[in-house]
Protein backbone atom coordinates (compact mmCIF):
# COMPACT_ATOMS: atom_id res chain seq x y z
CA UNK A 1 0.00 0.00 0.00
CA UNK A 2 2.63 2.78 1.00
CA UNK A 3 4.66 1.37 -2.55
CA UNK A 4 2.01 2.33 -4.18
CA UNK A 5 1.44 5.89 -2.56
CA UNK A 6 4.96 6.34 -2.78
CA UNK A 7 5.45 5.68 -6.48
CA UNK A 8 2.12 7.64 -7.09
CA UNK A 9 3.52 10.41 -5.07
CA UNK A 10 7.31 10.41 -6.87
CA UNK A 11 5.64 10.41 -10.09
CA UNK A 12 3.79 14.11 -9.05
CA UNK A 13 6.35 15.17 -7.15
CA UNK A 14 8.64 15.68 -10.23
CA UNK A 15 6.27 18.32 -12.22
CA UNK A 16 5.41 20.00 -8.53
CA UNK A 17 9.45 20.75 -8.26
CA UNK A 18 9.18 22.70 -11.53
CA UNK A 19 6.17 25.11 -10.12
CA UNK A 20 8.11 25.55 -7.17
CA UNK A 21 11.05 26.84 -8.87
CA UNK A 22 8.35 29.31 -10.31
CA UNK A 23 6.80 29.82 -7.55
CA UNK A 24 10.32 31.27 -5.39
CA UNK A 25 10.62 33.38 -8.29
CA UNK A 26 7.93 34.95 -7.47
CA UNK A 27 7.99 35.12 -3.22
CA UNK A 28 11.33 36.56 -4.05
CA UNK A 29 9.74 39.21 -5.96
CA UNK A 30 7.44 39.50 -3.03
CA UNK A 31 9.83 39.95 -0.22
CA UNK A 32 10.94 43.25 -1.89
CA UNK A 33 8.84 46.40 -1.04
CA UNK A 34 6.35 46.61 -3.55
CA UNK A 35 3.88 49.18 -4.54
CA UNK A 36 0.14 48.51 -5.59
CA UNK A 37 1.87 48.73 -8.71
CA UNK A 38 4.24 46.32 -8.17
CA UNK A 39 1.98 44.38 -6.31
CA UNK A 40 -0.51 44.06 -8.99
CA UNK A 41 1.92 43.06 -11.04
CA UNK A 42 3.20 40.06 -9.46
CA UNK A 43 -0.26 39.03 -8.95
CA UNK A 44 -0.42 38.78 -12.55
CA UNK A 45 2.67 36.76 -13.07
CA UNK A 46 1.69 34.44 -10.59
CA UNK A 47 -1.96 34.14 -12.19
CA UNK A 48 -0.13 33.39 -15.21
CA UNK A 49 2.33 31.30 -14.31
CA UNK A 50 -0.40 29.20 -12.19
CA UNK A 51 -2.43 28.84 -15.85
CA UNK A 52 0.57 27.77 -17.44
CA UNK A 53 0.71 24.88 -14.85
CA UNK A 54 -2.99 23.93 -14.67
CA UNK A 55 -2.33 23.75 -18.72
CA UNK A 56 0.98 21.88 -18.46
CA UNK A 57 -0.63 19.31 -15.91
CA UNK A 58 -4.13 18.59 -17.87
CA UNK A 59 -1.99 17.36 -20.78
CA UNK A 60 0.18 14.60 -18.60
CA UNK A 61 -2.30 12.85 -17.05
CA UNK A 62 -1.01 8.82 -16.46
CA UNK A 63 -4.11 6.53 -16.67
CA UNK A 64 -1.72 3.95 -14.80
CA UNK A 65 -2.17 5.71 -11.88
CA UNK A 66 -5.73 4.81 -12.22
CA UNK A 67 -5.36 1.38 -12.34
CA UNK A 68 -2.84 1.44 -9.33
CA UNK A 69 -5.42 3.59 -7.39
CA UNK A 70 -7.97 0.78 -7.79
CA UNK A 71 -5.91 -1.84 -6.89
CA UNK A 72 -5.59 0.32 -3.84
CA UNK A 73 -8.93 0.97 -3.29
CA UNK A 74 -8.94 -3.00 -2.39
CA UNK A 75 -10.54 -5.11 -5.56
CA UNK A 76 -8.61 -8.35 -5.42
CA UNK A 77 -5.27 -6.78 -4.64
CA UNK A 78 -3.46 -10.06 -3.30
CA UNK A 79 -5.02 -12.77 -4.91
CA UNK A 80 -3.74 -12.31 -8.30
CA UNK A 81 -0.16 -11.47 -7.40
CA UNK A 82 2.71 -13.98 -7.10
CA UNK A 83 3.53 -13.51 -3.86
CA UNK A 84 2.78 -15.42 -1.03
CA UNK A 85 -0.04 -14.65 0.49
CA UNK A 86 0.10 -12.06 3.07
CA UNK A 87 -0.35 -13.36 6.57
CA UNK A 88 -4.03 -11.96 7.61
CA UNK A 89 -3.45 -8.70 6.73
CA UNK A 90 -6.72 -6.28 6.23
CA UNK A 91 -7.43 -5.62 2.61
CA UNK A 92 -7.34 -1.70 3.36
CA UNK A 93 -5.36 0.25 5.17
CA UNK A 94 -6.95 -0.50 8.96
CA UNK A 95 -4.76 2.05 10.71
CA UNK A 96 -5.25 5.66 9.81
CA UNK A 97 -4.34 8.77 12.32
CA UNK A 98 -5.37 12.14 11.61
CA UNK A 99 -3.13 14.47 13.53
CA UNK A 100 -5.73 17.14 13.34
CA UNK A 101 -4.40 20.71 12.73
CA UNK A 102 -6.04 23.16 15.08
CA UNK A 103 -8.77 25.50 13.16
CA UNK A 104 -8.69 24.14 9.90
CA UNK A 105 -12.37 22.11 10.48
CA UNK A 106 -11.30 19.15 12.14
CA UNK A 107 -14.31 19.90 14.65
CA UNK A 108 -16.55 19.04 11.80
CA UNK A 109 -14.55 16.13 10.83
CA UNK A 110 -14.57 14.41 14.17
CA UNK A 111 -18.32 14.94 14.17
CA UNK A 112 -18.83 13.41 11.48
CA UNK A 113 -16.14 10.44 12.57
CA UNK A 114 -18.54 9.22 15.22
CA UNK A 115 -21.80 8.89 13.04
CA UNK A 116 -19.03 7.08 10.68
CA UNK A 117 -17.34 5.27 13.63
CA UNK A 118 -20.68 3.68 14.41
CA UNK A 119 -22.18 3.19 10.97
CA UNK A 120 -18.63 1.02 9.40
CA UNK A 121 -17.96 -0.52 12.66
CA UNK A 122 -14.53 1.12 13.17
CA UNK A 123 -12.49 1.72 16.46
CA UNK A 124 -12.49 5.42 16.28
CA UNK A 125 -10.19 7.08 19.05
CA UNK A 126 -10.46 10.70 19.07
CA UNK A 127 -7.80 12.33 22.12
CA UNK A 128 -9.23 15.32 24.38
CA UNK A 129 -5.65 16.09 24.71
CA UNK A 130 -6.07 19.71 23.05
CA UNK A 131 -2.96 21.58 24.36
CA UNK A 132 -0.07 19.19 23.86
CA UNK A 133 1.46 18.74 20.32
CA UNK A 134 5.06 18.10 21.60
CA UNK A 135 6.17 15.38 23.52
CA UNK A 136 9.07 14.05 24.56
CA UNK A 137 10.18 10.49 23.24
CA UNK A 138 8.97 8.45 26.19
CA UNK A 139 5.84 9.68 25.69
CA UNK A 140 6.03 9.28 21.73
CA UNK A 141 6.91 5.69 22.74
CA UNK A 142 4.00 5.61 25.23
CA UNK A 143 1.43 7.17 23.01
CA UNK A 144 2.69 5.18 19.56
CA UNK A 145 2.09 1.57 21.48
CA UNK A 146 -1.32 2.29 22.85
CA UNK A 147 -2.47 3.41 18.97
CA UNK A 148 -0.84 0.52 17.79
CA UNK A 149 -2.65 -1.44 20.14
CA UNK A 150 -6.27 -0.31 19.56
CA UNK A 151 -8.64 -2.69 18.08
CA UNK A 152 -8.45 -2.71 14.70
CA UNK A 153 -9.48 -1.30 11.82
CA UNK A 154 -8.81 1.94 13.83
CA UNK A 155 -8.94 5.84 13.48
CA UNK A 156 -7.02 7.73 15.91
CA UNK A 157 -7.43 11.52 15.83
CA UNK A 158 -5.97 13.86 17.61
CA UNK A 159 -3.86 17.32 18.04
CA UNK A 160 -0.40 16.11 17.92
CA UNK A 161 2.87 16.68 15.78
CA UNK A 162 3.70 13.73 13.32
CA UNK A 163 4.86 10.84 14.96
CA UNK A 164 7.58 8.59 13.51
CA UNK A 165 6.34 5.36 14.31
CA UNK A 166 8.88 3.23 12.07
CA UNK A 167 11.76 4.83 14.07
CA UNK A 168 10.64 2.88 16.88
CA UNK A 169 9.93 -0.19 14.81
CA UNK A 170 6.13 0.20 15.10
CA UNK A 171 4.18 -0.32 12.02
CA UNK A 172 3.55 3.20 10.74
CA UNK A 173 -0.01 3.66 9.94
CA UNK A 174 -1.58 5.80 7.02
CA UNK A 175 -1.40 9.19 7.92
CA UNK A 176 -4.42 12.02 6.73
CA UNK A 177 -5.10 15.45 7.40
CA UNK A 178 -6.36 18.57 6.33
CA UNK A 179 -5.02 22.24 6.69
CA UNK A 180 -6.01 25.65 5.43
CA UNK A 181 -4.97 28.80 4.16
CA UNK A 182 -2.23 29.96 6.50
CA UNK A 183 -3.49 33.64 7.15
CA UNK A 184 -7.55 32.71 7.66
CA UNK A 185 -6.19 30.24 9.93
CA UNK A 186 -4.38 32.27 11.94
CA UNK A 187 -7.17 35.17 11.61
CA UNK A 188 -9.75 32.01 12.77
CA UNK A 189 -7.35 31.46 15.86
CA UNK A 190 -6.74 35.23 16.73
CA UNK A 191 -10.25 35.68 17.31
CA UNK A 192 -11.29 32.64 18.40
CA UNK A 193 -9.26 33.11 21.53
CA UNK A 194 -10.45 36.37 22.95
CA UNK A 195 -14.24 36.11 21.50
CA UNK A 196 -15.02 32.46 21.41
CA UNK A 197 -17.14 30.94 18.90
CA UNK A 198 -20.85 30.11 17.98
CA UNK A 199 -21.85 28.72 21.66
CA UNK A 200 -22.28 31.43 23.30
CA UNK A 201 -21.79 35.12 23.90
CA UNK A 202 -20.00 34.38 27.60
CA UNK A 203 -17.79 31.36 25.88
CA UNK A 204 -14.71 33.26 25.83
CA UNK A 205 -15.02 33.93 29.21
CA UNK A 206 -15.24 30.69 30.05
CA UNK A 207 -12.40 29.76 27.37
CA UNK A 208 -9.65 32.28 28.10
CA UNK A 209 -10.69 33.41 31.92
CA UNK A 210 -7.26 34.99 32.29
CA UNK A 211 -7.28 37.30 29.65
CA UNK A 212 -7.29 40.64 30.47
CA UNK A 213 -9.54 43.11 28.45
CA UNK A 214 -6.55 45.11 27.06
CA UNK A 215 -5.67 42.06 25.82
CA UNK A 216 -8.67 40.57 24.22
CA UNK A 217 -9.35 43.92 22.87
CA UNK A 218 -6.30 44.41 20.99
CA UNK A 219 -6.54 45.35 17.40
CA UNK A 220 -5.24 43.42 15.33
CA UNK A 221 -3.05 45.48 13.44
CA UNK A 222 -0.97 46.47 16.31
CA UNK A 223 -0.62 43.17 17.54
CA UNK A 224 0.72 42.58 13.18
CA UNK A 225 2.39 46.10 12.87
CA UNK A 226 3.84 46.33 16.39
CA UNK A 227 5.68 42.79 16.86
CA UNK A 228 3.49 41.66 19.54
CA UNK A 229 4.62 37.65 19.97
CA UNK A 230 1.36 36.30 19.06
CA UNK A 231 1.63 37.95 15.89
CA UNK A 232 5.65 37.50 15.15
CA UNK A 233 7.46 33.92 14.58
CA UNK A 234 7.97 31.66 16.23
CA UNK A 235 4.19 31.45 17.23
CA UNK A 236 3.17 31.98 13.45
CA UNK A 237 5.09 28.60 12.40
CA UNK A 238 1.93 26.65 13.15
CA UNK A 239 0.72 24.18 10.39
CA UNK A 240 4.58 23.07 9.01
CA UNK A 241 5.57 21.75 12.74
CA UNK A 242 2.07 19.16 12.50
CA UNK A 243 3.87 17.36 9.29
CA UNK A 244 7.56 17.85 10.27
CA UNK A 245 7.83 15.78 13.62
CA UNK A 246 8.45 15.89 17.11
CA UNK A 247 12.20 17.02 16.17
CA UNK A 248 13.15 20.64 18.16
CA UNK A 249 14.18 21.89 14.71
CA UNK A 250 10.66 21.42 13.48
CA UNK A 251 9.42 23.95 15.31
CA UNK A 252 11.97 26.64 14.21
CA UNK A 253 10.54 28.45 10.86
CA UNK A 254 13.12 27.51 8.32
CA UNK A 255 13.68 25.61 5.03
CA UNK A 256 15.19 22.63 6.96
CA UNK A 257 11.54 22.19 8.87
CA UNK A 258 9.41 22.97 5.53
CA UNK A 259 11.16 20.76 3.43
CA UNK A 260 11.12 17.71 6.14
CA UNK A 261 7.17 18.40 6.33
CA UNK A 262 7.07 17.94 2.78
CA UNK A 263 8.76 14.69 2.31
CA UNK A 264 6.92 13.36 5.38
CA UNK A 265 3.60 14.68 3.52
CA UNK A 266 4.84 12.23 0.29
CA UNK A 267 6.17 9.34 2.36
CA UNK A 268 3.55 8.86 5.17
CA UNK A 269 0.59 10.88 4.50
CA UNK A 270 -2.26 9.10 1.87
CA UNK A 271 -3.93 12.50 1.79
CA UNK A 272 -3.88 16.03 3.06
CA UNK A 273 -6.75 18.24 1.95
CA UNK A 274 -7.81 21.98 2.24
CA UNK A 275 -10.28 23.07 3.78
CA UNK A 276 -11.25 25.90 1.10
CA UNK A 277 -12.52 22.58 -1.06
CA UNK A 278 -13.93 20.36 2.32
CA UNK A 279 -16.26 18.18 -0.02
CA UNK A 280 -13.90 17.64 -2.24
CA UNK A 281 -11.79 16.00 0.41
CA UNK A 282 -14.67 14.35 1.69
CA UNK A 283 -14.99 13.04 -1.36
CA UNK A 284 -11.33 11.95 -2.01
CA UNK A 285 -11.49 10.33 1.32
CA UNK A 286 -14.67 8.35 0.38
CA UNK A 287 -12.55 6.82 -2.52
CA UNK A 288 -9.28 6.32 -0.77
CA UNK A 289 -10.85 4.82 2.38
CA UNK A 290 -14.04 3.72 1.58
CA UNK A 291 -14.08 1.06 4.90
CA UNK A 292 -13.63 4.51 7.27
CA UNK A 293 -15.74 7.06 5.06
CA UNK A 294 -18.23 5.33 2.57
CA UNK A 295 -21.38 7.82 2.71
CA UNK A 296 -18.92 10.77 4.29
CA UNK A 297 -20.75 13.03 1.95
CA UNK A 298 -24.11 12.52 2.17
CA UNK A 299 -24.07 12.37 5.91
CA UNK A 300 -22.63 15.97 5.66
CA UNK A 301 -24.94 16.94 3.12
CA UNK A 302 -28.03 15.41 5.24
CA UNK A 303 -30.48 17.88 7.33
CA UNK A 304 -29.69 16.23 10.64
CA UNK A 305 -26.16 16.67 10.12
CA UNK A 306 -26.66 20.09 9.53
CA UNK A 307 -28.65 20.77 12.33
CA UNK A 308 -25.91 18.81 14.84
CA UNK A 309 -23.48 21.32 13.26
CA UNK A 310 -25.50 23.89 13.45
CA UNK A 311 -22.84 26.54 14.23
CA UNK A 312 -23.81 30.16 13.45
CA UNK A 313 -20.68 32.04 13.22
CA UNK A 314 -20.69 35.03 16.15
CA UNK A 315 -16.98 35.59 16.31
CA UNK A 316 -16.17 39.28 16.28
CA UNK A 317 -14.34 39.41 13.52
CA UNK A 318 -12.59 42.22 11.33
CA UNK A 319 -9.91 41.71 8.47
CA UNK A 320 -6.58 43.87 9.03
CA UNK A 321 -5.63 46.39 6.79
CA UNK A 322 -3.62 45.47 3.47
CA UNK A 323 -0.40 46.42 4.98
CA UNK A 324 -0.84 44.16 7.97
CA UNK A 325 -1.65 41.53 5.47
CA UNK A 326 1.39 41.94 3.38
CA UNK A 327 3.04 41.86 6.63
CA UNK A 328 1.84 38.62 7.45
CA UNK A 329 2.29 37.10 4.28
CA UNK A 330 5.53 37.67 4.80
CA UNK A 331 6.16 36.64 7.82
CA UNK A 332 4.56 33.35 7.02
CA UNK A 333 6.67 32.98 3.58
CA UNK A 334 7.24 29.18 4.59
CA UNK A 335 3.88 28.34 6.00
CA UNK A 336 2.19 29.89 2.41
CA UNK A 337 5.09 27.71 0.49
CA UNK A 338 3.59 24.55 2.59
CA UNK A 339 0.20 25.23 1.68
CA UNK A 340 0.76 26.05 -1.73
CA UNK A 341 2.33 22.60 -1.73
CA UNK A 342 -0.30 21.05 -0.15
CA UNK A 343 -3.12 22.49 -2.71
CA UNK A 344 -1.29 20.95 -5.47
CA UNK A 345 -0.80 17.83 -4.39
CA UNK A 346 -4.44 17.78 -3.91
CA UNK A 347 -5.48 19.22 -6.89
CA UNK A 348 -3.35 16.57 -8.47
CA UNK A 349 -4.73 13.79 -6.48
CA UNK A 350 -8.25 15.45 -7.58
CA UNK A 351 -7.57 14.70 -11.21
CA UNK A 352 -5.87 11.57 -10.96
CA UNK A 353 -9.10 9.92 -9.20
CA UNK A 354 -11.16 12.00 -11.96
CA UNK A 355 -12.40 14.14 -9.70
CA UNK A 356 -13.25 18.14 -11.56
CA UNK A 357 -11.71 20.89 -9.89
CA UNK A 358 -14.09 22.85 -8.89
CA UNK A 359 -12.38 25.80 -7.33
CA UNK A 360 -9.34 26.92 -9.88
CA UNK A 361 -6.12 26.93 -8.51
CA UNK A 362 -5.96 30.37 -7.40
CA UNK A 363 -3.18 32.67 -8.00
CA UNK A 364 -3.40 34.39 -4.54
CA UNK A 365 -3.46 33.60 -0.79
CA UNK A 366 -7.34 33.06 -0.62
CA UNK A 367 -7.68 35.70 2.33
CA UNK A 368 -6.84 38.08 -0.59
CA UNK A 369 -9.77 36.92 -2.58
CA UNK A 370 -12.09 36.61 0.51
CA UNK A 371 -12.23 40.63 1.02
CA UNK A 372 -15.15 41.44 2.37
CA UNK A 373 -14.42 39.14 5.32
CA UNK A 374 -18.03 38.91 6.42
CA UNK A 375 -19.37 37.46 3.60
CA UNK A 376 -16.89 34.39 2.69
CA UNK A 377 -15.38 34.06 5.94
CA UNK A 378 -18.80 33.14 7.58
CA UNK A 379 -18.89 29.96 6.01
CA UNK A 380 -15.69 29.17 7.66
CA UNK A 381 -16.41 30.11 10.97
CA UNK A 382 -18.03 27.10 10.95
CA UNK A 383 -15.41 25.49 11.33
CA UNK A 384 -14.13 26.55 14.51
CA UNK A 385 -12.86 23.69 17.27
CA UNK A 386 -13.17 23.58 20.60
CA UNK A 387 -9.46 23.05 21.57
CA UNK A 388 -7.11 25.76 21.89
CA UNK A 389 -3.33 25.42 22.23
CA UNK A 390 -3.14 27.61 25.35
CA UNK A 391 0.06 26.61 26.94
CA UNK A 392 1.47 30.50 26.12
CA UNK A 393 -1.75 32.04 27.02
CA UNK A 394 -0.59 33.82 29.92
CA UNK A 395 2.89 34.94 28.84
CA UNK A 396 1.81 35.35 25.23
CA UNK A 397 2.39 39.60 25.93
CA UNK A 398 5.51 39.72 26.80
CA UNK A 399 6.32 42.75 25.13
CA UNK A 400 8.78 42.41 21.97
C1 LIG B 1 -1.36 4.51 27.29
O1 LIG B 1 -2.42 3.78 27.88
C2 LIG B 1 -2.31 3.59 29.27
C3 LIG B 1 -3.43 2.67 29.72
O2 LIG B 1 -4.65 3.04 29.17
C4 LIG B 1 -2.38 4.95 29.94
O3 LIG B 1 -2.27 4.82 31.34
C5 LIG B 1 -1.25 5.82 29.43
O4 LIG B 1 -1.36 7.12 29.96
C6 LIG B 1 -1.29 5.89 27.91
N1 LIG B 1 -0.11 6.59 27.47
C7 LIG B 1 -0.16 7.59 26.61
C8 LIG B 1 1.14 8.22 26.28
O5 LIG B 1 -1.19 7.97 26.11
C1 LIG C 1 11.48 8.22 10.72
O1 LIG C 1 12.36 7.23 11.18
C2 LIG C 1 13.07 6.56 10.16
C3 LIG C 1 13.85 5.44 10.83
O2 LIG C 1 14.65 5.93 11.86
C4 LIG C 1 13.94 7.55 9.42
O3 LIG C 1 14.61 6.89 8.37
C5 LIG C 1 13.07 8.66 8.87
O4 LIG C 1 13.88 9.64 8.26
C6 LIG C 1 12.26 9.28 9.97
N1 LIG C 1 11.38 10.26 9.40
C7 LIG C 1 11.07 11.37 10.00
C8 LIG C 1 10.22 12.29 9.25
O5 LIG C 1 11.45 11.64 11.10
C1 LIG D 1 -29.44 26.93 14.62
O1 LIG D 1 -29.55 27.85 13.57
C2 LIG D 1 -30.67 28.69 13.63
C3 LIG D 1 -30.69 29.60 12.43
O2 LIG D 1 -29.85 29.14 11.43
C4 LIG D 1 -30.65 29.50 14.92
O3 LIG D 1 -31.81 30.31 15.01
C5 LIG D 1 -30.57 28.56 16.10
O4 LIG D 1 -30.45 29.31 17.28
C6 LIG D 1 -29.39 27.63 15.96
N1 LIG D 1 -29.39 26.66 17.04
C7 LIG D 1 -28.36 26.48 17.81
C8 LIG D 1 -28.49 25.43 18.86
O5 LIG D 1 -27.33 27.12 17.68
C1 LIG E 1 -3.50 21.26 29.23
O1 LIG E 1 -4.79 21.51 29.73
C2 LIG E 1 -5.04 20.87 30.98
C3 LIG E 1 -6.45 21.18 31.36
O2 LIG E 1 -7.29 21.17 30.30
C4 LIG E 1 -4.06 21.36 32.03
O3 LIG E 1 -4.29 20.68 33.25
C5 LIG E 1 -2.64 21.11 31.57
O4 LIG E 1 -1.72 21.68 32.49
C6 LIG E 1 -2.42 21.72 30.17
N1 LIG E 1 -1.11 21.33 29.72
C7 LIG E 1 -0.30 22.18 29.11
C8 LIG E 1 1.00 21.63 28.64
O5 LIG E 1 -0.60 23.34 28.94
Amino acid sequence: MKNTTRELFSRIKIKHRERGARRSVCLALLSFRFSPRDYGFCMSALLLFCLASLFYQWNGGAPRILIELRQYLGESTFVDDHGPYPPRVLPFPSQVVYNRVGKCGSRTVVLLLRVLAERHQFTLVSSDIHNKTRLSKHEQVGLMRNISNLPKPFLFTRHVHFLNFSRFRIEQPVYINIIRDPISRFLSNYFFRRFGDWRGEQNHLIRTPGMKDFERYLDINVCILENYPECSNPRLFYIIPYFCGQHPQCREPGVWALERAKKNVLENYLLVGILEELEDVLLLLERLLPHFFSDVLSIYKSPDYRKLGNMTGTVKKHMPTLRALQVLYQRMKYEYDFYYFIRDQFHLMKKKIGLKSTAPSAPQPSFLLNLPPATQDADLEEELEEDEDLEDAHNWLVQP
